[in-house]
């Protein structure tokens, strides 16, 4: 649990730390966030998330409240103070403070930045990369630049939410053409039958995962037969393995779609190699 929250320039314990009503993130999900990945006390692939984070700020014309120096000593200190050794760091900036109205505050807006910090229950999610985990899949209804991380999730929210509801962990999102883009809060995987790795391709209708994007060169430097292309949920179905990517849980194996076996319904041979081998090639500060 994250104990001690960063807040506009304050370390504050969790219970004092507060943002205004009047927030634009609060709002109208007017913000953007990154979330990181820690190990061992470290931050891993940091440069990436913050480069990221720019693309996002840039997109919304959000400036940046303070220099990259600043920003990485904010979150290093935040996972110390909280004493976070394997977990993940949180990071969100908005527009800020202002009274209500659609339009742009005026120039001299702050934005708001809030870090916090938590530990991650290795064992549970090492158990899960062993037992492998179900997902199902539901229409995409998100709107048409989820490349931008912002904090505008609701989607996601009831995506996720519908796959608890049927016992899942994780939940696809179907375009209006039947294709899978990814899933509510990781990008999505499959290897086809003839053992190709397949995943959406960049663009403005999924969010470049940094976790994605390591396993890619990760491909690329190994020779493996690697498709950046839409699949399908038939295709899907019929996959040998599945997985999904994402900071928090890096290369999880997915072993049902929809309550269908992926291959033999146990963890793929593929996906556990990338998840053994993941740190090997992530950037650790
Ligand atoms: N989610 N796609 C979506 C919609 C995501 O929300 C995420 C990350 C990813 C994977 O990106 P990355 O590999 O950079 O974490 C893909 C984070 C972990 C979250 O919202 O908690």
């Amino acid at each position: 649990m994250s104990r001690i929250a960063y807040v506009n320039g304050r370390y504050l314990p969790r219970a004092q730390a507060k943002v205004s009503v009047e927030d634009r993130g609060y709002q109208f999900a007017d913000g953007v966030y990154e979330v990181c990945e820690v190990r061992g006390g470290c931050l891993i692939d940091e440069r990436r998330h913050m480069a990221r984070l720019d693309l996002s700020l840039n997109e919304l014309r959000i400036a940046r409240p303070m220099s990259p120096a600043a920003l990485s000593i904010v979150l290093w200190e935040t996972v110390r103070r909280n004493r976070v050794r394997d977990g993940i760091v949180y990071l969100q900036i908005t527009r800020g403070v202002a009274r209500r109205d659609f339009a742009f505050p005026p120039a001299d807006t702050k934005a708001s930045v809030v870090v916090t910090a938590r530990s991650n229950d290795l064992a549970h999610l090492e158990q899960l990369a062993d037992e492998g985990i179900a997902v199902i899949t539901v229409p995409d209804i998100r709107w048409q630049r989820v490349d931008i991380k912002s904090v505008a999730l609701l989607p996601n929210v009831l995506a996720k939410q519908a796959a608890r509801d049927q016992g899942a962990r994780e939940a696809w999102l179907v375009d209006a053409q039947g294709r899978v883009t990814e899933g509510a809060s990781s990008n999505a995987w499959i290897v086809s039958r003839d053992g190709k790795l397949i995943t959406h391709p960049l663009g403005r209708d999924i969010l470049a995962g940094v976790t994605r994007s390591v396993v890619v060169n990760v491909l690329k430097a190994q020779g493996l037969a690697f498709e950046e292309r839409a699949f399908s949920v038939d295709e899907a179905y019929a996959a040998r393995e599945a997985f999904v990517t994402s900071a928090s849980q890096t290369v999880l194996p997915v072993v049902s779609i929809d309550g269908r076996p992926v291959g033999n319904g146990a963890p793929g041979l593929i996906a556990a190699a990338l998840r053994r081998d993941y740190h090997r090639h992530a950037e650790v500060a």
